[in-house]
């Protein structure tokens, strides 16, 4: 936080959501930021944002919203210099709630239809309680349909800014999907869902810099909105360009929403390219054709000084990474999640450059051995999704190696284990691996 520049001897801050769920330690809290000159004139025209903590002396509700820096102000003269204040800006590992506090029963206070094939469930904690989490992360659902349990993850699109609601917004899945598939048809307003969670990393709470570009094709939208919301329930004046794929403009996700932000906030800038082939172009004005490097180079000159979040379906995540890459994009700054059937799998910051969305290690027998059951693998499948093509049982929650619930051992072959898999090193070194992240690179055998 810059407050030594002695032009303004006094500086404004804004503090906006206090959230106990980021707190490093019990004893710090997590705040956001604006903070600018208090020569009226500067307010909101190049604000800059930043996280820091607390470490105790919480303020009270209204003692939030407006400080003045250099009037007794524990907060923030304390933070600027806060050890804690450094660590959380700089790391890219969120703390994770403890067991009592990931998991809730919520209820459907509301249900809208965003397009014909696209729904969002409105939910609230059954016991009443705030929902803590960074915009961007996910939940995982767990339900029962005709006496068979999934488990299923959602990203939040909604802002945690408001705190007793979360959105969940479902596409349903032309080919399977089956719980995507059941909440479309069957969830209504007063039903009860089990919901695990805040998990994942894809948030640009973690890493807020002046200048951002979300890319997100279809439903993988859903995590950029819970950003874009967010930053805008916070007055955080970013500048933020979206560039966005739908198919058709009746595919165009929160498409009212969109437009609305966009001509209110000078800040945020809005393209939305479509990419059918059949459709009657003659009404739309915009954009036209799969985003590529020369549609990023159009509309994003400065892309190098922008913090990338991309999401979306696998093919379109490969195209656009190849295309930021060309354009110079530095890897520390892309920040990436693909959504496969809406489950997100989050891609750690270093490697989302230079790896390949899904392994392909090649055609192998994966034998489970305690159940006695084999599956052939064509080697582009985790080991946790082959288990459960035949029925075998491997407990899970995040499916994005961070909760170690699929915790497996290997006894026979070779694996290949994504880097996301925050997997201790002797466990590794000893045999374990994180089924929903480890793909097979041999024959193998399973311990369950
Ligand atoms: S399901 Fe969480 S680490 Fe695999």
């Amino acid at each position: 936080m810059n407050n030594n520049d002695k032009s303004a001897n006094r500086w404004i801050h804004r503090l906006f959501k206090q959230s106990n769920v980021l707190s490093a330690t019990p004893e710090s809290t997590i705040y956001f930021a604006r903070c600018y000159p208090a020569d009226s004139s500067l307010q909101g025209r190049s604000p800059f944002s930043t996280l820091f903590s607390e470490s105790n002396n919480k303020p009270s509700e209204a003692e939030n919203h407006q400080r003045v820096f250099g009037q007794k102000s524990p907060l923030l003269t304390d933070c600027s210099d806060s050890p804690e204040a450094v660590q959380i800006c700089r790391s890219n590992r969120l703390p994770v709630p403890n067991e009592a506090v990931l998991s809730a029963q919520y209820t459907v206070l509301n249900c809208y239809d965003e397009t014909p094939d696209v729904k969002t469930f409105r939910l609230g904690r059954l016991d009443g309680q705030s929902v803590d989490y960074l915009s961007g992360q996910y939940m995982t659902l767990t339900m029962a349909i005709s006496g068979q349990e999934f488990k299923r993850s959602y990203s939040l699109a909604s802002s945690p800014a408001r705190a007793k609601i979360i959105d969940l917004t479902v596409k349903r899945a032309p080919n399977g999907g089956i719980v995507s598939n059941w909440l479309n048809d069957h969830l209504n307003i007063g039903d009860t869902l089990n919901l695990k969670g805040p998990f994942g990393r894809f948030s640009c709470v973690t890493h807020a810099t002046e200048k951002m570009l979300f890319l997100a094709a279809g439903s993988g939208i859903a995590p950029i909105m819970s950003m874009l919301r967010w930053l805008v329930d916070t007055e955080a004046r970013m500048d933020v360009s979206l560039l966005l794929s739908f198919r058709s403009p009746a595919d165009i996700i929160y498409r009212d929403e969109l437009q609305l932000i966009a001509a209110r906030h000078q800040n945020i800038k809005l393209a939305i390219t479509l990419t059918a082939e059949t459709i009657d172009y003659s009404q739309w004005l915009g954009l036209t054709g799969r985003i590529n490097e020369k549609m990023i180079a159009n509309l994003v000159p400065d892309l190098p000084e922008r913090t990338v979040y991309l999401c979306g379906p696998d093919s379109f995540m490969a195209m656009c990474k190849k295309s930021l890459l060309k354009l110079n994009l530095p890897s520390s700054k892309l920040f990436c999640e693909s959504y496969t059937v809406n489950s997100p799998i989050i891609k750690p910051q270093n490697s989302c450059l230079n790896q390949p969305l899904r392994h392909e290690t090649g055609n192998y027998q994966v034998k489970f051995a305690k159940s006695g059951k084999t599956i052939d693998s064509d080697g582009r499948v985790t080991l946790l999704e082959l288990a459960e093509r035949i029925g075998v049982l491997i407990g899970h929650e995040c499916r994005s190696g961070q909760c170690g619930e699929c915790m497996t051992k290997c006894l026979k072959g070779k694996v290949d284990m994504m880097d996301q898999a925050e997997i201790d090193e002797v466990d590794s070194k000893k045999g374990w691996i994180y089924a929903c992240c480890t793909y097979p690179a041999s024959n193998v055998e399973l311990d369950v």
